[in-house]
């Protein structure tokens, strides 16, 4: 069995060589934390960011989308609270001279723990067999008792010690847990202090005249600063939606992990208005709802779990995570808040205007409040991409590396193969890309045997390949090779569109949540 390590290596290195991801520029060895998406990266990214769209904007009449700038005006942070309270704790190794998130050192000591919880349930399921109750087992064994004990105990301190800015506690903590350094083992700490993670810039020509900005950590306040412009152009009522998706930068302390925690990543954010007093029954309607949309995808039910928040942010009154098993366990991958009118609040206050809502069947005015869905493009990219890399044992004795992502987000959806190079095969197989290309991405492929050209495409996670053989001349057919299951079948060349959209197609996907 290969470990967690192994498996995330092998995502890594599988982004780079079939043109998903790229170091951000890499002929100058680098720059930390940030990637480039290549060829086919851009197509995943491009087609999740889609799937988000149409699901949140497309299918919901009440939620309308924006594109707002990345340059804000600088008291905009002030009034959302980032000027003051964005703040991560670091905590240096005196030693190693290495950085790091004093919170992510503690999390990280509760996730080995988990993993020794993973063994304990690994190893009875093994003796119990088909008897074994893993909710049983998992509640009663006292070696799981004790560790499940220990992991709230810690997190529960940490949670309050953060909350009331007690920060000679965090370390206390860390020494306490004995936490050395993951690269030295040295336990020789610095104390722990505040971080401000937004990158300061400045807009104008001269040195006298230029303006502090920032760039945003967020996508969320562009929709808020433009609430009342949108509900009054858009003659919008309550409840109703704003969505975007769009860059957002944060000066992470540890941005490891490849693009699960970069300096420069997008988010897909929507901020719902709602009356006050309805939260608890949109934030429960949220959850489920974002739920949803990521088991449409078939990644696994069992590879996703909601982690409620004890240490809320300033702005909210409940707060829950949806967290996905990535190769390094389960980590945040969307964040649905119950922000209430906290913003709004801000914003009215710092710039004067009233941001409110008339209500003309009530007749009255009032701050909305706000439910918030939040979640990271990039992070989308990894939970899908290191979903579906798997290395399959084939009845032959041999093994084929397979990337099964869904058919709907595949960059490539189908590649076009003639047999040979010669014979008029090449001829038909460049007029099938011709007529299949106005509806989906195709890929044209004439070298080398076909049977590498199939593994090719697996790899690079295309659901059909297309052969053009010599029947084909004859027949007008061709062979259809469907990625997951490997089966061929023989079909007309006029049915090819409708076979393929019946897989790739976003209905068919989004209709199952
Ligand atoms: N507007 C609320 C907000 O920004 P957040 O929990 O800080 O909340 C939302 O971020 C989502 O953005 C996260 O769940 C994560 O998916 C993504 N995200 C946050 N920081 C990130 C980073 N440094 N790199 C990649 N994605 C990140």
């Amino acid at each position: 069995m290969i470990n967690q390590d192994d498996q995330f290596k092998k995502v890594v290195s599988h982004a780079k060589e079939y043109g998903y991801v790229f170091q951000s520029s890499e002929i100058y060895d680098g720059l930390s934390a940030v990637y480039d998406y290549a060829q086919n990266g851009a197509e995943l990214k491009k087609n999740i960011r889609d799937y988000w769209w149409k699901a949140m904007v497309q299918m919901n009449e009440n939620i309308v989308g924006i594109d707002s700038s990345i340059f804000m005006h600088p008291t905009i942070w002030k009034a959302s609270g980032h000027v003051d309270a964005f703040n991560d704790p670091l905590i240096d190794n005196k030693d190693s001279k290495k950085r790091y998130r004093a919170d992510v050192l503690i999390e990280d000591y509760c996730a080995k723990i988990e993993g020794k919880i993973d063994k304990e349930v690994g190893k009875a399921e093994k003796r119990f067999g088909e008897a074994f109750n893993k909710e049983e087992f998992i509640t009663t064994n006292p070696r799981v008792v004790g560790y499940y004990d220990t992991i709230k105990t810690v997190l529960s301190r940490m949670a309050k010690s953060l909350e009331s800015e007690d920060l000679a506690d965090v370390k206390a903590l860390i020494e306490e847990l004995e936490i050395a350094d993951p690269l030295t083992g040295s336990r020789n700490w610095t104390e722990v202090k505040q971080f401000n993670l937004m990158f300061g810039t400045k807009l104008g020509a001269s040195a006298e005249s230029a303006m502090d900005l920032y760039l945003r950590p967020e996508t969320a306040q562009g929709i808020f600063v433009n609430f009342l412009n949108v509900q009054k152009t858009g003659r919008m009522k309550i409840p109703f939606g704003i969505a975007q998706t769009g860059k957002a930068f944060r000066n992470e302390i540890v941005a490891r992990q490849f693009i699960f925690r970069m300096r420069e990543f997008e988010q897909m954010e929507m901020q719902f208005f709602i009356k006050p007093g309805t939260q608890k029954e949109w934030f429960d309607y949220w959850k489920d709802m974002r739920m949803k949309w990521h088991l449409s995808l078939g990644l696994g039910p069992e590879n996703y779990r909601f982690h409620d928040h004890e240490k809320l942010a300033h702005y909210a009154d409940a707060a829950t995570d949806i967290e996905f098993k990535f190769p390094f366990g389960f980590k945040e991958l969307e964040g649905i808040h119950s922000r209430t009118d906290f913003d709004l609040k801000q914003h009215e206050e710092f710039s004067g205007k009233k941001l409110q809502f008339f209500d003309h069947e009530q007749n009255e005015s009032y701050t909305p409040y706000v439910l918030e869905t939040s979640i990271g493009l990039d992070r989308m990219f990894l939970a899908v991409f290191s979903n579906a890399l798997v290395e399959e044992e084939l009845e032959n004795n041999t093994t084929r590396t397979v990337l099964k992502l869904p058919a709907v987000l595949a960059p490539v959806k189908a590649a076009i193969l003639p047999l040979v190079k010669k014979d008029g095969l090449p001829e038909i197989a460049r007029q099938i890309m011709d007529e299949l290309k106005w509806d989906f991405n195709v890929d044209y492929d004439e070298k080398d045997a076909v049977g590498r050209r199939y593994r090719r495409q697996d790899a690079n996670g295309t659901p059909f390949c297309i052969t053009v053989d010599h029947d084909t001349l004859e027949d007008n057919m061709v062979t259809i090779r469907h990625r997951d299951t490997m089966e061929q079948s023989r079909v007309k060349i006029e049915d090819l569109r409708d076979i393929i959209k019946q897989e790739v197609d976003a209905k068919a996907w989004l209709m199952k949540m």
